[in-house]
C-alpha cells in the first residue's frame, strides 16, 4: 500500500480513474515502493468503482471536463504534482470536442503549475503518412493537444497507447463462421505488425516510468510508446486459437466491404472513414514511423499478448 494522505508525498491527480487507463495508473503507482498521493476523477463519485477507489485510499473528486467547467477543472487540478490525462472519444466521437478538452486541461494544468503533465495521446496519422491518411481523428486530435501542450511550455510526456489487447472480448470479438470456426474481418494485410497492450494491467506501467524515470520526467516533450509487444495480424489468430482453444481465423476485407458492414452497424459516416483510415495506418505507417522509447526503465515486463490471452476471462465472448 503506497497510496499516502502524507502532505509532502507528491500527489498525481489522474483524470478516467474509474476507466481502464486511469485506473491502471492508479494501480501500477500503487506497486511502486515510492509514496504517492492520488486524487482520481470522475463524473459521478457515488459509483461503485468510485467508491472502491475511495476505499483504497483515493480522493475521489468530482469534475465534468468539459467547456464551461474551466474553473472547476482548475480546482480539481490544485496541488497536484504529476497530472495524467485521457480523453474518451467514443463516448461522443467529436473531434473537436477532444481537441478542447485536452486543451482546456493543458491550461488549467499551467494554471496550477503542475511539474509534469503526462498526456494520453497518439501520433497524428496524417503527419505519419505525409498527407496520404487524414480522416483518423481520435489519433490526429490527441496529436494537436500535444502539440498545444508543447506550445503552452509545460513540463509534458506523451504516452502512445498501444491497441487494446481487450479489444478482442469487446469490438473486435471473433464471430461465428458459421462450420464452428470463428472470424475477425478487417482490411489489415495479415503480416502488419501493430503495437499491442493489456491496458488495465500496463498502460499505468508506462506513466509510472514517466515519473520515476529521469529520462522523462524532465518534461522536455518526450513520447513513450505504451506497448507488451508488436505482433502481426496472423500471429495473433494463432495465438488466440492456442489460448482459447477455438478455431480463430483472419479474414482480410476490400475497404468498401468494410465500410458496408460497420454502415449497417450503424456507424456515422465520419467514424468508418476514421476506423478505414485507422487500419491503413497499422498496415505499415505505424510500424514505419513508431518512435521507440526507452523500456529499459520500466518498473517490470509489460505482458505479452500470449500471456494476456490465456489470462483473459473468454466466457461469453465466443456467442
Ligand atoms: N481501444 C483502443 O484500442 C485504444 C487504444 C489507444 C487509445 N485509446 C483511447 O483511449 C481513450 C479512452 O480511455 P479508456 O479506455 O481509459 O476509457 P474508459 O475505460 O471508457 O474510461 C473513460 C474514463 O474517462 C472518464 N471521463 C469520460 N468523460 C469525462 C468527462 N467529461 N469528465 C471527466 N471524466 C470523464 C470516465 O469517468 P466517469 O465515467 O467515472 O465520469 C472514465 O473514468 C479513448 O480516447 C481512445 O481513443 C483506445
Amino acid at each position: 500500500m503506497t497510496i499516502s494522505h502524507d502532505l509532502s508525498a507528491p500527489l498525481i491527480v489522474v483524470v478516467g480513474a474509474t476507466g481502464t487507463q486511469g485506473g491502471s495508473v492508479i494501480n501500477n503507482l500503487d506497486a511502486s515502493d515510492k509514496q504517492y498521493r492520488m486524487r482520481g476523477l470522475t463524473r459521478d463519485i457515488s459509483k461503485t468503482s468510485a467508491k472502491k477507489l475511495a476505499e483504497r485510499r483515493v480522493e475521489m473528486v468530482s469534475c465534468d471536463i468539459r467547456v464551461g467547467e474551466e474553473e472547476r477543472v482548475q480546482k480539481v487540478f490544485q496541488g497536484a504534482t504529476y497530472i495524467f490525462a485521457v480523453t474518451n472519444y467514443w463516448e461522443h466521437v467529436d473531434k473537436a470536442r477532444e481537441i478542447a478538452e485536452g486543451k482546456l486541461m493543458v491550461d488549467a494544468a499551467k494554471t496550477v503549475g503542475v511539474e509534469l503533465f503526462i498526456w494520453s495521446s497518439e501520433p497524428s496519422v496524417t503527419k505519419a503518412s505525409k498527407g496520404t491518411v487524414t480522416k483518423v481523428s481520435h489519433f490526429d486530435s490527441k496529436a494537436e493537444v500535444s502539440e498545444y501542450a508543447r506550445s503552452a511550455g509545460i513540463r509534458v510526456v506523451d504516452v502512445h497507447v498501444g491497441g487494446y489487447m481487450n479489444n478482442f472480448t469487446t469490438f473486435s470479438k471473433p464471430r461465428p463462421a458459421g462450420d464452428g470456426s470463428y472470424m475477425i474481418a478487417s482490411t489489415w494485410n495479415p503480416t502488419a505488425r501493430m503495437p499491442l497492450i493489456d491496458t488495465f494491467h500496463d498502460a499505468g506501467l508506462f506513466v509510472r516510468q514517466a515519473i520515476e524515470s529521469e529520462e522523462f520526467n524532465s518534461g522536455d516533450g518526450r513520447v513513450i510508446g505504451a506497448y507488451g509487444e508488436w505482433v502481426s495480424i496472423e500471429d495473433q489468430m494463432e495465438i488466440l486459437t492456442e489460448a482459447t482453444g477455438k478455431r480463430i481465423r483472419y479474414l482480410q476485407l476490400t475497404d468498401e466491404q468494410m465500410a458496408a458492414g460497420m454502415k449497417e452497424e450503424g456507424m456515422p459516416q465520419h467514424v468508418i472513414d476514421d476506423m478505414l483510415g485507422m487500419f491503413r495506418f497499422h498496415d505499415g505507417i505505424w510500424e514505419d514511423t513508431y518512435l521507440h522509447s526507452n523500456r529499459g526503465t520500466l518498473a517490470r515486463a509489460p505482458r505479452t499478448f500470449k500471456e494476456y490471452c490465456e489470462l483473459e476471462h473468454w466466457d461469453g465472448v465466443f456467442t
